[in-house]
């Protein structure tokens, strides 16, 4: 099927304030230059916000991910989990018409869109308020026949289940999702016949249709603000953020810890001021010098004076992440050589940000980077200002030696294309 973008679209698009806020919290997930691996992620929040997605959402994707447009095109074109054209008001009926469900019923159910919503998939219904279509296997096969609505999916479906789900969907109600037959999950329809003690302790509901009962967003556009911001990956990235928290709530301030260990500022409320607040305060516990030494400071680096604000190598905490070796500042040059600068993000963890810093410090060359030693590396680890510690935990150096020699690494290969 030719998936194409709708010929009528909005003028312009924008994330609410929560979604945006989500969707920059998102983008803190990926590594320094991989921002483009959120763009599945944010695309999907967009469609949740508006229903389908417009050219211009995939634009303001691409150009929050500093992508060029057409790379998002592709990913939006390509999984028939993005609709490209407007869909029902209240809910897009997607029939999984593979093999098993095939067998089980799919055309049934099919019959029931045509009958009950619109005799060709994508149509809206009369109302506006159906579509449906016809996709491939949604991965539930041994609940065949099935359907996937908003997101949650409808399995052990039989035509007269399908229409009265229409009609409770229509009149406002989400019909509780997962097997309609009373199965509690894939179990024998008789009921468990091995492992049948861990029936005792179980949710009312099998563990995906819980998560979609008590979240309660399945059909519908999502504003930002059901379910709480939270992002625990920052907090695991932010050493000193639980001290910060701590600290905080000891003077009184909101910063209270949240479930996941998220500032409960940021997890309670998820307004873009509570998410910007959350990670702000990430941010200022990674720049907090740390309290105490991790192990008793190595000789301290002999460090010169640059007179620029915030230099590298001028941090108070210094001595937190001391390794076993005395740093030793590596040799630097003024300028890359006559041939060029090397291309450093080709050494995994280096993104465009890590080697910018890395060139202001006089690296340019990969046989540079092979060079060190661990003085060099423990100098450098302490001195890279919001990355500490990449080099040793991504393994720079037997990466350059490779890169240095000519070669490439299973990432350089891939970082190529
Ligand atoms: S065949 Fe329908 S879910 Fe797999």
């Amino acid at each position: 099927m030719l998936r194409r973008l709708h010929p009528e679209q909005p003028d312009s698009f924008a994330f609410t304030a929560a979604n945006r806020a989500w969707a920059e919290a998102q983008i803190t997930k990926y590594p320094e230059g991989r921002q483009a691996s959120a763009v599945i992620p944010l695309l999907w929040r967009a469609q949740e916000q508006e229903g389908w997605l417009t050219r211009p959402a995939i634009e303001h994707v691409a150009d929050m991910l500093g992508m060029a447009y057409i790379r998002v095109l592709e990913v939006a074109t390509f999984y028939f989990m993005f609709q490209l054209q407007p869909v029902g008001s209240v809910a897009h009926i997607q029939v999984c018409g593979t093999t098993s469900c095939m067998i089980c019923g799919a055309e049934d159910l099919i019959g029931v869109c045509r009958e009950r919503i619109a005799p060709q998939p994508h149509q809206l219904s009369a109302d506006g308020k159906f579509s449906w279509e016809e996709v491939e296997c949604l991965g539930a096969c041994s609940n065949a026949p099935m359907a996937q609505i908003g997101k949650d999916y409808y399995e052990d479906l039989t035509a007269e289940r399908l229409g009265e789900i229409i009609d409770e969907m229509a009149a406002g109600r989400v019909p509780t999702p997962g097997p309609q037959n009373g199965r509690y999950a894939a179990e024998p329809l008789a009921g468990l016949t091995s492992l049948t003690e861990h029936e005792s302790g179980r949710t009312q509901y099998n563990a995906s249709v819980q998560r979609a009962h008590d979240i309660g967003d399945t059909i519908k556009r999502i504003d930002g603000t059901e379910v709480a911001l939270e992002t625990p990956w920052q907090n695991a990235r932010a050493p000193g953020a639980e001290e910060a928290a701590e600290e905080a709530a000891a003077a009184g301030g909101s910063a209270r810890k949240g479930r996941a260990g998220a500032p409960k500022a940021a997890a309670d409320k998820p307004s873009g001021a509570s998410a910007a607040s959350g990670a702000t305060a990430a941010s200022k516990a990674a720049k907090k010098p740390a309290k105490k030494p991790a192990k008793k400071p190595a000789k301290p680096p002999a460090q010169k004076a640059t007179g620029r604000r915030s230099a590298p190598g001028a941090n108070a905490d210094a001595n937190a992440n001391a390794g076993a070796a005395a740093p030793r500042k590596p040799r630097a040059l003024k300028a890359p050589r006559k041939s060029g600068a090397d291309d450093l993000k080709m050494i995994k963890g280096v993104g465009p940000k890590l080697e910018k810093l890395l060139n202001s410090l006089g690296f340019y060359h990969f046989d540079q980077v092979a060079s060190w030693g661990e003085e060099e590396v423990a100098w450098v680890d302490r001195n890279l200002e919001g990355f500490k510690g990449r080099v040793s935990r991504d393994g720079w150096v037997e990466q350059a030696r490779i890169l240095a020699a000519g070669g490439q690494t299973e990432f350089s290969r891939r970082a190529k294309y």
